[in-house]
């Protein structure tokens, strides 16, 4: 597998970043999953707008243009002869000493890996995700935005170990108000009496791709949409639930804490959404 490094292809045996690397030792910068469909990369402008607004949050310089980055990417998955992949693109703040200030890292780190994905089993697909919700609460904006994708992921990676504490593969995290806020990887939607909800952004979402993709559908579809407040009573009673992330796509959700969520299937506009999304990425997107 070839990775690209700082300017260079390499093999990914060959492939490795500093020690001193400001990304490794804090966390500190940013990235994008991102999935390529049949040779064409799913809204890749959205997601390296995304990255930017992520890198100038967090203050930090990203040495290519748009452009640059585009085509870098796009080469990544074709040194790697593929067609369909997921694509991870990463920007940390480089290598720097050993303290917390960022000004001692003169150089961004950039790479860009293209893989082949292990997605939910099938299975999940047809017959949906039972998830729970965990007490490990979405940071707060006042502390770390969520909307920034930076490399700070530990509060998830709670959230995800705790999901698999209760035997589930997903989960959804709440905001420090108590309101459902979005899953450790994924966004979320209900529908309830044929209307389609997530919560809102400011609730402490990420804005997720997936998810502004699913809002196109819906105007396509024309479901009626709201993003609005959530709690976990709202899901409970629900007639349908789904997840939204480059990695699950559009997965449904049959069951939380325990309560099945209408009559504990995948509910019809959730296999309506499902479906547009797969025929969306054939047709959508930047041709490698
Ligand atoms: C915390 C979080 N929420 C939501 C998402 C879904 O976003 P997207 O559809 O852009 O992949 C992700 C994806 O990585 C995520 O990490």
């Amino acid at each position: 597998m070839k990775i690209y490094l700082n300017g260079q292809f390499v093999d990914s045996a060959d492939a490795a970043i500093s020690v001193f690397d400001h990304g490794l030792l804090y966390g500190d910068g940013v990235f994008e999953g991102i999935r390529l469909y049949g040779g064409n990369v799913f809204r890749l402008e959205e997601h390296l707008e995304r990255l930017e607004y992520s890198a100038r949050a967090i203050m930090l310089d990203i040495p290519h243009t748009r452009a640059e980055l585009s085509e870098i990417v796009c080469e990544t998955c074709r040194q790697n002869g593929l067609t369909d992949a997921y694509i991870r693109l990463v920007v940390t703040r480089g290598v720097g000493d050993l303290g917390l200030a960022p000004w001692t890292c003169p150089k961004p780190s950039v790479f860009v890996i293209a893989s082949k994905i292990s997605l939910y089993p099938q299975e999940y697909y047809d017959n949906g995700l039972a998830i729970v919700t965990v007490p490990t609460r979405r940071i707060g904006p006042a502390a770390l935005p969520p909307t920034v994708k930076s490399l700070n992921y530990l509060n998830n990676i709670l959230g995800k170990i705790e999901a698999r504490q209760f035997g589930a593969l997903e989960a959804i995290m709440l905001n420090e108000q108590g309101y459902v806020a979005e899953c450790t990887a994924d966004n979320i939607f209900i529908v309830h009496k044929g209307e389609l909800i997530t919560p809102a952004i400011s609730h402490g979402a990420l804005k997720g791709i997936t998810r502004d993709a699913v809002l196109d559908i819906a105007e396509e579809l024309k479901v009626p949409l709201r993003d609005s407040s959530m709690t976990r009573y709202d899901v409970w009673c629900a007639d349908e639930c789904f997840l939204t992330g480059s990695g699950a796509e559009v997965v449904p959700v049959i069951a939380l804490d325990g309560r099945r969520i209408g009559d504990g299937k995948p509910g019809p506009i959730t296999r309506e959404v499902l479906a547009s999304f797969r025929r969306r990425v054939l047709v959508e997107g930047t041709r490698i």
